[in-house]
């Protein structure tokens, strides 16, 4: 089941709320003295499930707030469609700080598990926004989606910005094709830009870990043509630099993707070096300060240089969702004037020292 709490997404320069709507209702987010209905082509949404209205950031992080409406409907009729009154809960919103310290939470690789993942955020503590970073569940049926949305409304209240990043998981099952009806996207991309205060970020999707005529995937993955899709829109935002990674205001500069590309494979895996070698070369044309992956169930940050990459990378990668018999793991990033910080955090209490990502200079 879906929890009731909503879910904020960034996406771009907006914010995409997601929610469960548990009988037929209209909905509307009001924002300030702003009103969104979820209205398609003119008709106003009345059918339960899950649903999601996009706010454009800079309203709500100015009204601190937002009341999510649900007007019942009786029975939608061609004629004469009767409402049965509204229901109205406010939710506080607390966006990214322009500047200062900004803690992230990643997650990702709960594989199911969300206790463990709740566990391992934990141990960081309070952070300003949630990364979850694929390998949730996979995508058995629409259901399944409910672990990423719940764990995300149960981390952040609804009342904190959360980034999303498809793994390779939620590609198997017969749900993996309507992913977009209930987790974010860019017009059905599953990569995109985001802004968050002083953070701009880009979410990569690398789609499944092998070929596509690899026989596991039994003739369902597209995923080359999908990447090429990709790489375009990787160069669109490399010639978009002043609307995107400089724009004004921009500090930090963090990459996530799930699958961490750049590292050496196994034969089965080792696909698309071209194409991921443009990548790493786009995202050093984006001046992409760190790199945050998950995928191989390890905690390791890999420099400029290591020999466990097969590709050259133009920052640090990191490697932040750890998956083993004895603990779920995730990664503590603290981002601030001096730099970027990281601490692996799991969910029985072992820890590891914080390692220094990236140092930088102090503003003039
Ligand atoms: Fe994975």
């Amino acid at each position: 089941m879906f929890s009731k709490t909503p879910v904020v997404y960034a996406v771009g320069t907006d914010y995409k709320i997601f929610f469960r709507v548990s009988r037929s209702a209209y909905a509307r987010l009001k924002v300030g003295d702003a009103v969104f209905d979820d209205a398609v082509c003119g008709n106003m949404r009345s059918a339960p499930g899950m649903r999601h209205i996009t706010v454009p950031q800079a309203l709500l992080d100015k009204a601190g707030g937002y009341t999510l409406c649900l007007e019942r409907v009786r029975e939608r009729k061609p004629y004469w469609t009767q409402t049965l009154g509204a229901e109205e809960r406010f939710y506080p919103f607390f966006p990214v700080a322009k500047a200062g310290t900004v803690r992230a939470c990643m997650l990702g690789d709960a594989h199911g598990d969300a206790r463990r993942a709740i566990d391992a955020a934990a141990a960081f503590g309070a952070f300003d926004f949630l990364i979850l970073n694929g390998d949730l569940a996979e995508s058995v049926r629409v259901q399944s989606f409910a672990l990423t949305h719940n764990l995300a409304a149960r981390l952040t209240g609804g009342s904190l910005p959360v980034v999303y990043a498809r793994g390779n998981h939620e590609n198997r099952g017969a749900a993996a094709e309507l992913l977009e009806q209930y987790l974010p996207n860019r017009d059905g991309c599953t990569y995109y830009t985001f802004r968050l205060g002083g953070v701009w970020g880009i979410v990569l999707d690398c789609g499944e870990d092998k070929n596509d005529d690899h026989p596991e995937y039994g003739g369902s993955a597209r995923f080359h043509a999908f990447r090429r899709a990709e790489t375009d829109y990787l160069r669109r935002v490399v010639a978009d630099a002043k609307t995107e990674f400089d724009a004004p205001g921009v500090t930090w500069r963090l990459a996530v993707v799930h699958t961490p590309f750049p590292c050496a494979q196994e034969p089965e895996f080792d696909i698309e070096r071209e194409l991921f070698r443009q990548w790493c070369d786009l995202l050093g044309r984006m001046r992409v300060d760190a790199i945050f992956s998950a995928h191989e169930h390890r905690f390791a940050v890999l420099r400029p240089g290591d020999p466990g990459l097969r590709l050259s990378v133009p920052c640090p990668l990191v490697i932040g969702t750890a998956n083993n018999n004895d603990y779920n793991g995730g990664t503590g990033i603290t981002l601030s004037p001096d730099g970027i910080n990281v601490r692996f955090v799991t969910s029985n209490e072992t820890t590891f020292p914080v390692q220094q990502l990236l140092s930088m200079e102090a503003p003039l």
